[in-house]
């Protein structure tokens, strides 16, 4: 009996021993040769069948990727927020009215408000809640002056590609039209937080109380 337990103990001790972690060259022991095993070509592999001795092909010359097709200047501006030397446009392509506002400003409150607020002064519930004692970065306010002046390009670049700590929103928001709307409804919040007496229509003005 004593020595059955030795016997166990030592086998016990072995496959312990051999499961240490180190690092081998080896491949793994592959016990159903599948498909890992087929005859392939690796990417960035050499490849002698073909003149240029690469394994990988170029596409083929003309061929436009699917998704980055843009047919026109208008196109590529409305899809990318810039012109054809690269720079971001400083005004948003679409036609602005009502319409675009109140879909921009229904898409702001749905996308972005819960971190730059309805107002967009970036003190939205998430910053109220936010794990600040993790090293959480505040929400931007888009009412600081460097905003302020930026070119309408930039800021769809900012809602589509998102900004250091701010991820992109082209997942949620596929729809260009969409992302332009919010734009201009961030030009009317900034609008809005400096409007003076001279704004207001002067049919409302008897109303303003001094
Ligand atoms: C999950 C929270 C969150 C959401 C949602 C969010 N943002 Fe942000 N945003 C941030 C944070 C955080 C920053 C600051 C990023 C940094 O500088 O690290 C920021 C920065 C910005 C900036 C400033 C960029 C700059 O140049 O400094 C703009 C403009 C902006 N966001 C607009 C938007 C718009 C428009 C939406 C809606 C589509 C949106 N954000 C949605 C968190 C968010």
């Amino acid at each position: 009996m004593r020595n059955i337990f030795a016997i166990g103990l030592g086998l016990t001790m072995m496959v312990l021993a051999g499961c240490r972690g180190t690092t081998s060259d080896q491949p793994p022991i592959h016990l159903n040769l599948n498909m890992d095993f087929q005859e392939k070509f690796k990417a960035q592999s050499d490849n002698p069948l073909f003149k240029d001795g690469r394994s990988m092909r170029m596409p083929v010359e003309n061929t436009v990727a699917r998704g980055s097709h843009s047919a026109t200047d208008t196109d590529r501006v409305v899809k990318t927020g810039k012109d054809a030397s690269g720079g971001f446009v400083q005004n948003n392509p679409l036609t602005i009215d009502a319409a675009l506002l109140k879909r921009g400003q229904e898409r702001f409150h749905i996308y972005c408000a819960p971190c730059h607020s309805e107002i967009g002064d970036g003190k939205g519930v998430v910053s109220v809640y936010g794990q600040r004692s993790n090293g959480y970065t505040m929400p931007a306010s888009v009412h600081q002056d460097r905003l302020r002046q930026e070119r309408d390009g930039y800021l769809y670049d900012v809602v589509s590609n998102g900004i250091n700590n701010m991820p992109g929103y082209a997942a949620q928001l596929p729809n260009t039209t969409d992302r332009w709307a919010i734009v201009a409804w961030v030009r009317v919040l900034q609008r809005s937080q400096y409007a003076n007496e001279s704004d207001v229509p002067a049919e409302e003005k008897a109303k303003i109380r001094k």
